[in-house]
C-alpha cells in the first residue's frame, strides 16, 4: 500500500493533505506538536496514524518515523509557523522560532527519511513553500526568508539525492482560504478586495494545494524535480498589471506604423 507522512497535518492544508491522501488510498501518518488537534485529525481521517513530534527535533521525527513502521512514498514538508512585523520591530526570538521550524525543520526531516528512502532506492519529498518566498510582503520577513531558502534547499536536495531515487520538489501556496490566513479572509471586507486581484477570480482553497501536493509527489511526476510549482490563481504574476495605470496611455501608438 503506498504511504505518504505529512507533517504539520493537523490542522489547515496539511490536514487537507491528509484528508485527500486518505481518499486516494495511501496509508497516511500525521506528524504535528499539537496533540489535541493531532488526535482529532487521525480520528475523523480513516486509514491515518498520529504521530506526536516537533520538525524542530531530530530524536521526535526519528521515533515518529519507526512508529509508522513504513518508510513513506511520499513526505510532505508542510508544518510551518509565522510571526509577523517589520523587520526592525521583530524579536530574536520570533525570528529563531520562524527558522527553526520552517526551515531547519524541513532539513531535519528531509535528510531524516531521505536516508531511509535512499536506502529502499525511492522516494518523493514535498516542501510547502510561498509565493511570499517569491516577493517580499508586508510585516513577513522572517516567514519569506525562511520560505525562499526552503525553495533554494529544495533544488539543492534534488541535485544531491537524484541518484539516490530520491525527487524532491517545492509548492508554493498563494492565497489560500484556510489555514493561518484564516483571520485575513474572515474579514469580509479583505476577503473581496484580495479576491478581485486574483486573475482566475477567486481563492485559493486547502483541496487545490492537496492535490498539487499529490500530483508532485506521486508517479505521475516522476520526471520532475527541483521544481517549485506555483499554485496561486496567477496572483504573483499580476503584480504589474496591477499598478494604476491611465487609460490614457493605450491608445499611444495606435495607428502608427510599427515593424
Ligand atoms: N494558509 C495559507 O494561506 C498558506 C499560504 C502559503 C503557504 N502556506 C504554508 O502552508 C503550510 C501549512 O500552513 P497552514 O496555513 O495550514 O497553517 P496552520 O497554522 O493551519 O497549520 C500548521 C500546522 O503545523 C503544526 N506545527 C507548527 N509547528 C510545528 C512543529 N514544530 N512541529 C510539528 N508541527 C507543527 C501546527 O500545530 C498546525 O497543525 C505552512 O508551511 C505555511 O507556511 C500557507
Amino acid at each position: 500500500m503506498k504511504s505518504l507522512i505529512v507533517t504539520g497535518g493537523a490542522n489547515g492544508l496539511g490536514r487537507s493533505i491528509a484528508q485527500s491522501a486518505s481518499d486516494a488510498g495511501y496509508r497516511v501518518g500525521i506528524i504535528d506538536a499539537n496533540i489535541d488537534a493531532l488526535e482529532d485529525a487521525a480520528s475523523s481521517i480513516q486509514n491515518t496514524v498520529p504521530l506526536f513530534a516537533s520538525v524542530t527535533s531530530s530524536d521526535e521525527i526519528t521515533s515518529a518515523l519507526d512508529k509508522f513502521e513504513q518508510v513513506p512514498d511520499i513526505w510532505v514538508n508542510n508544518a510551518g509557523i509565522v510571526r509577523f512585523g517589520p523587520l526592525l520591530e521583530l524579536s530574536i526570538d520570533d525570528w529563531r522560532a520562524v527558522v527553526d521550524v520552517n526551515l531547519t525543520g524541513t532539513f531535519i526531516c528531509s535528510t531524516i527519511v531521505a536516508q531511509a528512502m535512499a536506502h529502499r532506492g525511492s522516494g518523493s519529498i514535498v516542501n510547502i513553500t510561498s509565493i511570499n518566498g517569491i516577493a517580499a510582503g508586508t510585516n513577513s520577513g522572517a516567514y519569506g526568508a525562511t520560505k525562499s531558502a526552503i525553495s533554494l534547499l529544495t533544488q539543492q536536495m534534488s541535485l544531491e539525492w537524484g541518484e539516490l531515487g530520491l525527487r524532491v520538489n517545492a509548492l508554493a501556496p498563494g492565497l489560500i482560504d484556510g489555514g493561518m490566513s484564516e483571520p485575513i479572509y474572515s474579514d469580509p471586507q479583505f476577503r473581496k478586495l484580495r479576491t478581485e486581484k486574483v486573475p482566475i477570480g477567486r481563492l485559493g482553497t486547502e483541496d487545490d494545494i492537496a492535490q498539487a501536493v499529490l500530483f508532485l509527489g506521486s508517479e505521475s511526476a516522476s520526471y520532475i524535480t527541483g521544481h517549485e510549482l506555483v499554485v496561486d490563481g496567477g496572483i504573483i504574476n499580476s503584480i504589474i498589471a496591477n499598478l494604476p495605470r491611465p487609460s490614457s496611455v493605450d491608445s499611444v501608438g495606435l495607428g502608427e506604423e510599427r515593424l
